[in-house]
C-alpha cells in the first residue's frame, strides 16, 4: 500500500522535481523546504496578531528568541526501537525549526504507535478523540500518526473512515521521510496524506537525531525480524531482517562518544542473528568485539537476544569484552516445550535451561531478565506450571509478564483461545512469583562497591541521584546534577528489594 501520491498537488510536484537523488541529501532538501513553509505560516500568525493567543505565556518570545516557527509534541508508545525512532523524528522536526513541548496543545502532534498487544492500539484510539477537541480550538493544528500500528491495513481503513481529521500517516519503514511528507501535507489542501511501505531494504544514514539523554543512546544495528513467532505481529509490521553495515555502526558510536555518550544500547528485534544478510557477513559476537575497542565508550548493552541464536562465541565475547554489561535479556515466552513448539520458538525447556547454565558457567554473576507470555492458545495448567518451574529454576532479576493478546493475521489468532478468567488467575500467580524471586535476587551485591552510571536526579528524594549498576539494577544515593552522565563508585548500603540505597566512595581501580 502506498497511497500518498493521490494527494500530491502540482505545487508539491514542482518542489519534489528539484530534489536531489541521494536519499540523505534529498531529506535535508525537504527539511529546508519544510522550514520555509513553517516560517511563512508562523510569520502570518505573528503579522495577524494571532500568535500571541496561540503561544501562551512566554512561549511566543521563546520561539522568537530561539528562531523557531512553531511547536511539536511526540508521544511514544511501545519498545526501545520506537523510542529511538522518536529521537530521529524529533531531530528532523528540530532541524525544520519546531520546538518540542510537553503539552499536546501544539502545532504538530505526532503519535509513534505500537501494536504488539491490543491495549496499545486502544490507547491510541482513545487519545485521538482528545486530540480532535484540541484541534477544533487550534486551527491549522496537524495530527500525525506513525509506527507499527500504521502498518496494519485495517487500522488505516478505520482511521480514514472514523478519524478523518488526522493529517498525516506513515509507517515504520519511511520515518526518514518525515520532512518530505510534511511538505506534501502542507501543500495538499487539507487532505489526509498517507504513505505506508509494505517493506524496505533501504537504510538511510546520517539524518539528524535529537537524543533524550546526553550520556547514553540507543543505536540500531538491525531492523525487522525473520522469526515469525506465531503470536507476534512484529515481522508483519517491521518487515524482514536488515543489518546495518558494521562501519556505519562503529562510526555512529564514535560520533556519539565524541558528543559525550558513555553507554550504548545496541538495538534489534533479534541481535543474535546480526550480520547474516550483509555483503560481507559478520556475527554479532564479532560486532561486539569491534565496538568494545571504541575508546571513550564505557558500557555496551544490547537487546533483544533470541535463545535459539545465542552462540558459544557470543557468550565468550560477552565474557571477554569488559565494556559489555553484566546483564542479558533472554525472552523465555513459555516454559512448556509443547507451547514453545506452537509458538515457533525453535528451542525447548531443556535447551533454554542448558543455555542458562552455560551462560552462568561462563559469567557467574550475570543478571538475567526475560519476557513471558501467559495464556497462549491451548496453554493448560500443566504447561503453565512448566513456566513457573523455569522461573523458579532460573531466578530472574526481573521479568516482563504479558497476557497473550490476539493479533489478527498471526497464526496463533486462529488457534483455540484460553478463557480470560483462567489467564488472569495464572498471570497473577506468575507475577507474584516473579516479584518474590526478584526481590531476593536483586540484593546480591549488597555491601559491595560497584560502578554506577548516574542517570537522573532522584524523582522522590531531594539531594539524591539515581543510577544503574552494570547489571542494570537501580541505586539511589546522595548527589547532585553535576554527577549526571558520570560513572562513579558507590557502596551499596541497603537493599530495598528491587533497588539499593548507597553512598558514593572514592574511585577504586577496576
Ligand atoms: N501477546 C502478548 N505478548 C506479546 N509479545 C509479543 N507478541 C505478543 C502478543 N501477541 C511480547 C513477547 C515479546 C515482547 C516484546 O512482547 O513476550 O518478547
Ligand atoms: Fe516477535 Fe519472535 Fe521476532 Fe521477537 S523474535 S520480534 S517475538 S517474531
Amino acid at each position: 500500500m502506498k497511497t500518498y501520491k493521490q494527494n500530491e498537488t502540482p505545487e508539491f510536484e514542482m518542489i519534489r522535481a528539484a530534489a536531489p537523488e541521494d536519499e540523505g541529501a534529498r531529506q535535508y532538501y525537504f527539511i529546508e523546504q519544510a522550514r520555509i513553509l513553517w516560517k511563512q505560516q508562523f510569520d502570518g500568525l505573528v503579522d495577524s496578531g494571532e500568535a500571541a493567543a496561540r503561544y501562551e505565556g512566554s512561549l511566543l518570545s521563546e520561539l522568537q528568541a530561539e528562531g523557531k516557527y512553531g511547536t511539536f509534541h511526540i508521544a511514544t508508545f511501545g519498545c526501545q526501537m520506537n523510542a529511538r525512532d522518536s529521537e530521529k523524528l524529533c531531530g528532523i522536526l528540530e532541524q525544520i525549526g519546531l520546538k518540542g513541548v510537553e503539552s499536546e496543545n501544539a502545532d504538530l502532534v505526532l503519535y509513534n504507535t505500537c501494536t504488539v498487544r491490543d491495549n496499545a492500539n486502544q490507547k491510541v484510539y482513545g487519545r485521538l478523540g482528545y486530540l480532535q477537541t484540541l484541534k477544533k480550538k487550534r486551527p491549522g493544528m496537524m495530527i500525525s500518526l506513525c509506527g507499527c500500528m500504521m502498518q496494519e491495513p485495517s487500522v488505516i481503513e478505520k482511521i480514514q473512515k472514523s478519524y478523518s481529521y488526522v493529517d498525516l500517516i506513515f509507517g515504520t519503514h519511511n520515518i526518514f521521510k518525515l520532512a518530505e511528507l510534511l511538505c506534501c501535507r502542507m501543500m495538499s489542501e487539507n487532505r489526509m496524506v498517507v504513505d505506508i511501505w509494505k517493506d524496505t531494504d533501504k537504510i538511510v544514514e546520517e539524518l539528524p537525531v535529537d537524543r533524550k539523554y546526553s550520556f547514553k543512546s540507543g543505536v540500531n544495528i538491525m531492523f525487522g525480524c525473520n522469526n515469525f513467532c506465531s503470536y507476534c505481529i512484529v515481522p508483519y509490521v517491521r518487515g524482514r531482517e536488515r543489518s546495518r553495515k558494521p562501519e556505519d555502526i562503529v562510526s555512529e558510536i564514535k560520533k556519539l562518544v565524541a558528543d559525550g555518550v558513555v553507554e550504548v544500547m545496541l538495538l534489534g528485534q533479534n541481535v543474535n542473528s546480526y550480520g547474516k544478510n550483509l555483503e560481507k557477513p559478520m556475527t554479532f559476537a564479532e560486532l561486539l568485539r569491534e565496538i568494545n575497542k571504541i575508546e571513550g565508550l564505557e558500557r555496551i548493552r544490547f537487546m533483544t537476544s533470541h535463545p535459539k541464536d545465542l552462540s558459544d562465541d557470543l557468550i565468550k565475547a560477552m565474557r571477554d569484552c569488559e565494556k559489555v554489561c553484566n546483564h542479558l535479556h533472554l525472552p523465555l515466552q513459555s516454559g512448556s516445550s509443547r507451547i514453545l513448539k506452537l509458538m515457533n520458538r525453535h528451542y525447548d525447556k531443556e535447551g533454554y535451561l542448558a543455555l542458562v547454565d552455560k551462560l552462568r558457567a561462563a559469567i557467574p554473576d550475570i543478571a538475567l531478565t526475560t519476557d513471558i507470555i501467559v495464556g497462549f492458545p491451548g496453554e493448560t495448567e500443566e504447561d503453565f506450571e512448566e513456566t513457573m518451574d523455569v522461573v523458579r529454576r532460573v531466578r530472574y532479576d526481573s521479568a516482563f509478564t504479558f497476557i497473550y493478546s490476539k493479533r489478527t493475521g498471526t497464526p496463533a489468532a486462529a488457534m483455540e483461545q484460553v478463557p480470560e478468567d483462567v489467564v488472569k488467575e495464572r498471570f497473577d500467580r506468575l507475577l507474584k512469583e516473579v516479584q518474590k524471586i526478584s526481590s531476593e535476587v536483586c540484593g546480591r551485591d549488597l555491601h559491595t562497591t560497584q560502578k554506577v552510571l548516574v542517570e537522573t536526579l532522584d524523582d522522590h528524594k531531594e539531594g539524591y541521584v539515581t543510577g544503574r549498576l552494570s547489571n542494570n539494577t537501580v541505586v539511589h544515593f546522595p548527589g547532585d546534577e553535576s554527577l549526571i552522565g558520570k560513572i562513579v563508585d558507590v557502596w551499596l548500603e541497603e537493599s530495598k528489594g528491587f533497588y539499593y540505597m548507597g553512598k558514593q566512595v572514592e574511585r577504586q581501580e577496576s
